[in-house]
């Protein structure tokens, strides 16, 4: 078999991943889904799902991954062709979320440049702002093919030093401001109760489908259930660790999530704003709270938004990715040709989806295309993608493969290795069918 490209370091496949992960859904998506589903309770199932089964469902997909050498579809059928269909609903998942990622995509961008137009004179008006951009019919769609593009040159030029590279510096930037956000967040009078509602659980708002929300997030914003860890693991060299890997992506990606939230709930109580204030949050929260800061709070505002920008496309491009690799792989579509067909459907499913914000165009159930996408994907599609990869891994791959795979042929240590085994193999599964049942029984009382 041909030697397999592998990262150039550790550090590499690391950022790759983190970078892969930390998105959109940490900063955008987790603080308004925690403001929905009632905060502090969510955040504890979110955060046990991360543990339990978010840590162990990567692990799982960087151990198939490196064990095939193979990206998702290729890993699945070389084992047993019935399961391509597994692989195959990961790329149908790339496809769906990429049908409404780069239109917030596009949001992050124009921000930049709203930020540096002067949208914080007013802080009065920019919740307003908001709501008229976005249900706009023509601007927001400009800046979702914006993003696209950037989206597109990227992946079409083959792996993406230049995106990681630039991600090597702005992560930890935006890491940083996220950091000041807090801490001037936290300042403001009535800043605690904000944190009462993102970290103190009020059990009695658990129910089914705040169930299925934190399950859908932990794999949404872990990048899993869709065959991209899967593609990322199979280029890592054999002696790497890869329980190390799992926990130390797991952890960068939940500092994130909840450091947004820190970011945004003192602010929300502090300026009086709904916590369930929907998509909007972190467009409206930061701009004012930066407003707030006087001379400095433009620039700030600028890097936020393009380190915003910046994990969002290194997410995005890994979701492209996975596409287009299994249209080179399975359909021997050369990658300029992949990358234009997918990019092009992408952009059709993102101005269905844009348009449905300003309640244009087809709805199912009553729901416009940006909800049915997200709803799909992240409440359903990735959610029953980890459960098969745990079910194939389980019960169609030899447990001694995976012994050797994981301890690189015991010279890793994996003191947990039965636990781990035992809830991939049980536990997960069931859990997964469990809360998906019940979580979409209530949705659709
Ligand atoms: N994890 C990304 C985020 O939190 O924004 C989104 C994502 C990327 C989901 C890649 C799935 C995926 F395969």
């Amino acid at each position: 078999m041909e030697k397999r490209e592998n990262w150039g370091s550790k550090i590499g496949f690391i950022m790759a991943a983190a970078g892969s992960a930390v998105g959109l859904g940490n900063i955008w998506k987790f603080p308004f889904t925690a403001g929905d589903n009632g905060g502090g309770a969510f955040v504890l199932v979110y955060l046990i799902f991360v543990a339990l089964i978010g840590f162990s469902v990567m692990l799982t997909e960087f151990t198939v991954g490196r064990r095939k050498q193979l990206a998702a579809v290729g890993a699945f059928k070389s084992v047993d062709r019935r399961w391509t269909f597994a692989g195959v609903l990961g790329v149908l998942s790339g496809f769906l979320i990429m049908g409404f990622y780069p239109v917030v995509g596009g949001w992050a961008l124009a921000y930049v440049f709203k930020v540096m137009g002067g949208l914080l004179n007013n802080p009065a008006t920019i919740g307003d702002a908001f709501g008229t951009f976005i249900t706009n019919p023509t601007i927001p769609l400009i800046w979702m093919v914006l993003y696209l593009i950037l989206n597109i040159v990227i992946v079409a030029k083959g792996v993406s030093s230049g995106i990681e590279k630039a991600g090597k510096i702005l992560m930890p930037l935006l890491f940083c401001i996220l950091i000041v956000i807090a801490i001037k967040g936290l300042t403001l009078p009535g800043a605690m109760e904000g944190m009462e509602f993102l970290f103190k659980p009020d059990f009695s708002k658990i129910n089914g489908s705040v169930v299925l929300a934190a399950l859908g997030q932990a794999f949404f914003s872990l990048s899993l259930g869709m065959g991209c860890m899967i593609t990322y693991g199979s280029y890592l060299s054999k002696k790497e660790n890869l329980v190390q890997n799992a926990a130390i992506v797991t952890a960068m990606d939940t500092a994130v999530a909840l450091l947004a939230g820190i970011a945004m709930f003192p602010a929300m109580f502090a300026f009086g704003m709904e916590p369930a204030a929907g998509p909007g949050l972190v467009f409206v929260v930061v701009p004012t709270l930066f407003a707030e800061m006087g001379a400095m709070g433009p620039m700030f505002a600028v890097m936020f938004f393009i380190a915003l920008t910046v994990a969002a496309l290194t997410s995005s491009v890994s979701l492209l990715e996975v596409v287009v690799a299994f249209l080179i792989d399975e359909k021997k579509f050369t990658r300029k040709k992949a990358v234009f067909s997918s990019a092009s459907i992408m952009a059709l499913l993102c101005v269905l989806a844009s348009l449905s914000l300003g309640g244009i165009g087809p709805k199912l159930f009553g729901t416009g295309a940006f909800d049915v996408f997200d709803l799909l994907t992240d409440k359903i599609f990735l959610a029953i993608g980890g459960m098969l990869l745990c079910i194939f891994a389980g019960w169609r791959l030899k447990k001694e493969d995976l012994y050797d795979e994981i301890t690189s042929n015991g010279t890793v240590k994996f003191n947990l290795f039965g636990l781990w085994y035992a809830l991939v193999k049980f536990i997960i599964p069931i859990t997964i069918l469990i809360v998906a049942v019940n979580g979409i029984r209530q949705g659709f009382e």
